[in-house]
């Protein structure tokens, strides 16, 4: 068991992707299901509150110091659990790295997680967080998740129990954040089911058979060419959700923007790309002291060296008053804010 509970100033610099330097008062993993039980039982989060961290892609540590206990799930592994000629269900452990499992899928012939290539973080946090890209969510491919609470009680949520949207599950609710995820399910196909038509995703396979290998490859590639690498500038992916707007008020701004782009969500409602709207702000590319917001991607804001969570605050507030000013649209951090 890794339990830094003797260092008092446990450094999370390793444990976020945006390169924040900050500290806790402890720091634990599990490993096992019964590993975690038995913490719960000998008063492990009697001590001082405590939060559940997966690779920390999409935290922005707003304080120097924590005196509280960051738990993280070490659970590894890829278990069949049912398999037929048409589909393979595999559990998961909450520690998985999200991307190693993708590989997997892809090894195996599995389909249905490749367009979700690349993605920071892990197996527990995906299924928080409902990660998505290139016309797949997360939810499209879980079954159920394993939980614990804080009292040692465990549940498996059925997906339909979760409370999927985008971007948000019920396990984001506040009186949710201490429940410790322990598997999650999934179900793939054994049968090509590609979803081609987000972007250019289609043009990047367009000579030669498209197979689940390149389709890994193309998004692996768009991804790259758009999106920073955390490990060479710090980062936590989108830094704001695409606001979800009524369609009437949509067609109204685009009297005097008629370039908006947006996307269909319901027949009331659309989704208008925060990108775009941070980019016609003018907002692409600049930088507010140690923080950017990213000159390819202008929804990811970056940490150019040295950064202080108040200082990525500053730029989100000020790209968030730009683009009400502008448009008098709200936008929302997806990064959640400690
Ligand atoms: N756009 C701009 N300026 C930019 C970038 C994009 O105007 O700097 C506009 C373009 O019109 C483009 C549209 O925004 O067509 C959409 O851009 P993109 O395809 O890059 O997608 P996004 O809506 O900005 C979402 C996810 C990403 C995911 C991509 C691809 C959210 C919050 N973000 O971004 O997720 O990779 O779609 O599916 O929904 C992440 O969560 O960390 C992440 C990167």
């Amino acid at each position: 068991m890794k339990d830094h509970f003797q260092t008092i100033m446990y450094s999370l610099l390793s444990h976020n992707t945006f390169g924040i330097e900050a500290y806790a008062a402890r720091f634990v993993d599990y490993h096992s299901e019964e590993e975690l039980k038995r913490m719960v039982k000998d008063g492990l989060l009697q001590k001082r509150p405590y939060f559940c961290i997966g690779a920390g892609s999409n935290v922005l540590f707003t304080h120097p110091y924590y005196d509280w206990t960051f738990i993280h799930s070490a659970i590894r592994g890829v278990e069949v659990m049912h398999e037929d000629a048409d589909h393979v269900e595999v559990r998961v452990g909450s520690g998985e790295v999200w991307d190693e499992f993708v590989q997997t899928c892809v090894d195996r012939g599995w389909y249905g997680a490749e367009n979700l290539s690349l993605i920071p973080g892990e197996v527990g946090a995906a299924a928080v967080q409902n990660i998505g890209a290139y016309g797949v969510e997360v939810k499209d491919l879980i079954i159920s998740v394993e939980t614990l609470d804080r009292k040692g009680g465990r549940r498996i949520y059925e997906a339909s129990e979760c409370g999927y949207g985008y971007r948000t599950s019920l396990f984001k609710r506040a009186d949710m954040k201490g429940l410790f995820m322990l598997y999650v399910n999934f179900r793939l196909s054994k049968h090509p089911c590609f979803k081609l038509d987000y972007g250019n995703v289609r043009q990047e396979l367009a000579e030669g058979e498209i197979t689940l290998e390149r389709v890994r490859k193309a998004i692996i590639g768009i991804r790259r060419s758009k999106l920073p690498d955390p490990a060479v500038q710090g980062n936590a992916g989108s830094f704001f959700v695409n606001p979800v707007i009524s369609r009437m008020y949509y067609e109204a701004v685009r009297v005097a923007y008629p370039q908006m782009p947006c996307y269909e969500m319901d027949a009331g409602r659309v989704k208008v790309p925060a990108a775009w709207l941070i980019e016609q702000a003018g907002w692409k590319g600049c930088k507010l002291g140690p923080v950017a917001v990213h000159d390819g991607q202008a929804l990811v804001l970056v940490n150019r060296g040295g950064a202080t969570g108040a200082d990525v605050l500053r730029l989100a507030d000020a790209v968030q008053k730009a683009v009400w000013n502008k448009f008098g649209i709200e936008i929302h951090p997806e990064v959640n804010f400690l």
